[in-house]
């Protein structure tokens, strides 16, 4: 079908976004058509425009971040059907490879080729310009249609916004599962989350689920420090150096529990100042992406090994998406996840360059683009 989605023809250069028309494909064997509602405007996607994430390939069709009605279905599939409201994972999970059934579905097999600019059988589902167009995660979020593996999406209930639930397909688990799960947060523990976007402040909801006593939120932007204390933060300042105090006077000098960072580019610096804040036997958590050529990095090994800490990366929030996503629909509708509060702006598809200005800017929890 032909429809318009937002493409990168030049990924890494900042060149930004095109809005044009693109033919979206019907679905091959086990994948779905998907008719979306919205999309989340997540920093990874900046991070191919950026270069942080090189493709060696184009072009790419952003957004990971969607949820929508299904409007058709290939052969073999028996769990979903025409009209049954998904949410799209932006890691697919498989339910047969090991780390499927050992309860690491975020660590899927086929995981393995959500950036390789192809859908898993190696062709195309997109095509621009008489060209085949490869999809962020397999899915490419940012028009209004898209054909995914049927292992990419998972069913909601009905009842469950759809504008609302597309952020529960990357920032809201990733965000509340680095708290929830990689961090195994404890009852009473002192947190530092440092970096309060769309993924940061969702750890600061996964912080207050686990009972959380104190958390304190690191982000140089005024708006994100308020809103991080809105959704539960006990403490809001804009740099490590002013956390510090704050941190020593709450533990008695011993440090925090757990220190998730969340900023948006990982620099070799962040890590340094997150362990000097973690106790003896503490837990850092790194959700951000890094630029992928990066190996430097400023790290007191010594103190690390010595005080017994804990460097813990955090693919997904360490989420399995089949248990968690339908979880996380039904938190939000017993008022226990906040979901509408974490939209500060709706986008058309056409306003997406400035939904990224937006991000980049720090004026969004998280920009939506409505379709
Ligand atoms: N691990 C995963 O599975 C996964 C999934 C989604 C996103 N990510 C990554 O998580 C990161 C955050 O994504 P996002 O969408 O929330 O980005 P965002 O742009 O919405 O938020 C980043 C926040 O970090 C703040 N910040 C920047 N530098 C800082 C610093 N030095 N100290 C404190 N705060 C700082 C910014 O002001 C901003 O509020 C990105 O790197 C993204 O690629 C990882
Ligand atoms: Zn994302
Ligand atoms: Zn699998």
């Amino acid at each position: 079908m032909k429809t318009r989605g937002a493409l990168l023809w030049e990924p890494g250069t900042n060149s930004g976004w095109t809005v044009e028309e693109i033919e979206v494909d019907p679905p091959k064997r086990r994948e779905i058509t998907v008719e979306l509602a919205a999309s989340g405007v997540c920093h990874s996607d900046q991070h191919l425009d950026d270069g942080v994430i090189p493709l060696p390939w184009s072009p790419v069709l952003g957004g990971h971040e969607g949820a929508g009605v299904v409007t058709e279905v290939g052969d073999e599939i028996h769990d979903l059907e025409v009209g049954d409201h998904v949410v799209l994972s932006f890691l697919p999970s498989c339910g047969r490879c090991r780390m499927c059934v050992s309860g690491r579905s975020n660590m899927c097999d086929l995981g393995n080729g959500v950036l390789g600019g192809t859908a898993p059988d190696g062709t195309h589902r997109v095509h621009a310009r008489g060209k085949g167009v490869g999809c962020m995660s397999y899915l490419g979020t940012f028009a209004p249609y898209a054909t995914v593996p049927v292992d990419a999406a998972v069913k909601i209930p009905q009842d469950i916004p759809l504008d609302k639930a597309a952020l529960i397909g990357c920032g809201v688990p990733t965000g509340w599962g680095s708290s929830v799960y990689a961090a195994d947060m404890q009852l009473g523990d002192t947190v530092v989350v440092v970096g309060i976007g769309g993924v940061g402040i969702n750890a600061v909801q996964g912080a207050v689920h686990k009972g959380a006593r104190n958390i304190i939120a690191i982000d140089p932007v005024g708006f994100k420090q308020e809103q991080a204390q809105e959704f539960g933060a006990t403490h809001a300042v804009g740099s490590y150096e002013d956390a510090a105090p704050i941190v020593e006077q709450l533990t008695n000098g011993q440090g925090a529990d757990r220190v998730i960072i969340t900023v948006g580019v990982a620099t070799g610096d962040v890590l340094q100042p997150a362990q000097e804040m973690t106790r003896r036997g503490g837990v850092m958590v790194l959700t951000s992406a890094a630029p992928v050529m990066q190996r430097d990095m400023e790290f007191d090994l010594f103190t690390f090994a010595m005080s017994g800490k804990r460097l813990q990366g955090s693919l997904y929030g360490t989420t399995n998406s089949r248990n968690d996503i339908p979880l996380m629909a039904e938190l939000y509708r017993n008022g226990d996840l906040k979901l509408d509060e974490l939209i500060t702006r709706r986008y058309s598809l056409d306003d997406i360059n400035q939904a990224f200005a937006d991000m980049q800017a720090g004026a969004n929890l998280r920009g939506l683009i409505v379709y």
